[in-house]
């Protein structure tokens, strides 16, 4: 009797252990799930211990003994199994809410990158040229005084090097700069390939000027030749009125004016009618009417005497666009530098 009263007092008070378990501190409830295991049935549990009392009972009366210790013991066991689990179920559901995430959040949108206004540009003007057939060439930034000047008719002592403040490489010996027109790459193509010869050769180019609204050290031209037998300047007239129209519309006009540039005889200097005001003259084309968009002309005989190309046999035109200058012109910006500062408010309009 007195056994049967210690073994029913034993799982009462396992009992109240789990009922006293405080389930609010969530943090440490696993590991005082698991003190709970080991003091009701674990190896040194009281109700383990209660066995060894077995050899005091009377052989006739141990297998009820047995029986008593065993289901108490098994009622310990389901009781707290049964509270471990659901505090395990208790913990899961803390831990997924503690790292919950609101996915009913809308989402930060993937801000879209742009073309860059120059690159849109240079898109355009490629795709015209391409479109008739021109091939589009590479050349190198770092150039030699041959490719930039001299091969281009412009010898060391003449007076149209002053107008291109070129950007000589520090211990080349005066042998390397940085190319100050694109020009440089007409003179790698002829020099490579023979007529028919049709190549546009975008890119950039350098020269020491201070940096204003309308000047940056670095700029960007797109070269165009064509060399043909029987090339003509209604050639260049034609594709450079058609390149016009293609640019700033149907009824843009364009002149020639006279010009220099020692590697194309005869010269000339191509103007719009002014994009903004049609001709009759405002504040962008300074009341002329008409603006400068680029420098062209017949390839100079001597230009292809060094390319080994006769002169006698083949013609060619030569331009040069300033691609900065177009971009300018297509957007409307009057200060060059916002090309170059990338400001991405500035950027972003080009979406
Ligand atoms: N290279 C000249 C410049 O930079 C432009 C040009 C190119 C002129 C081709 C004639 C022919 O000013």
């Amino acid at each position: 009797m007195e056994m049967e009263k210690e073994i029913s007092a034993i799982v009462t008070d396992a009992e109240n252990a789990v009922r006293a378990v405080d389930v609010k501190d969530v943090e440490t409830l696993p590991h005082r799930v698991d003190d709970l295991k080991a003091k009701y049935f674990g190896k040194n549990s009281e109700i383990n211990n209660i066995y060894r009392l077995m050899k005091d009972v009377a052989p006739v009366d141990r297998p009820a003994f047995g029986k008593l210790v065993n289901d108490a013991k098994r009622q310990i066991e389901d009781r707290i199994l049964s509270f471990q689990a659901s505090c395990d179920e208790l913990v899961l559901r803390f831990r997924l809410s503690a790292e919950q995430i609101d996915i009913t959040l809308p989402g930060r949108g993937a801000v879209k990158g742009a073309l860059h206004p120059l690159t849109l540009t240079r898109n355009l003007l490629t795709d015209y040229f391409i479109s008739l057939g021109f091939e589009v060439t590479d050349g190198p930034e770092i150039e030699t005084d041959y490719y930039n000047f001299e091969a281009l008719n412009t010898p060391a002592d003449h007076p149209a090097r002053d107008a291109q403040d070129t950007f000589y490489i520090e211990g080349g010996e005066g042998k390397f700069l940085l190319r100050s027109q694109t020009s440089a790459a007409q003179i790698r193509v002829m020099e490579n390939k023979k007529p028919p010869i049709k190549m546009i050769s975008p890119g950039r180019v350098y020269r020491a000027d201070e940096v204003d609204a309308t000047h940056s050290p670095v700029f960007h031209q797109l070269e165009g030749l064509v060399v043909d037998k029987g090339i003509t300047m209604c050639d260049l007239k034609g594709i450079l009125d058609a390149l016009a129209k293609r640019l700033f519309g149907e009824s843009v006009k364009t002149r020639f004016r006279p010009s220099f540039f020692p590697f194309t005889e005869p010269s000339v200097e191509v103007d719009a009618s002014c994009v903004k005001c049609g001709g009759a003259g405002c504040k962008a084309c300074r009341g002329a009417g008409w603006i400068e968009v680029l420098g062209a002309g017949m390839v100079n005989r001597a230009v292809l005497r060094n390319c080994g190309i006769d002169p006698a046999v083949y013609s060619g035109f030569a331009f040069g666009v300033g691609i900065d200058r177009i971009t300018n012109l297509l957007y409307g910006i009057n200060d060059m530098r916002v090309l170059f500062e990338n400001d991405v408010r500035f950027l972003k309009q080009f979406r």
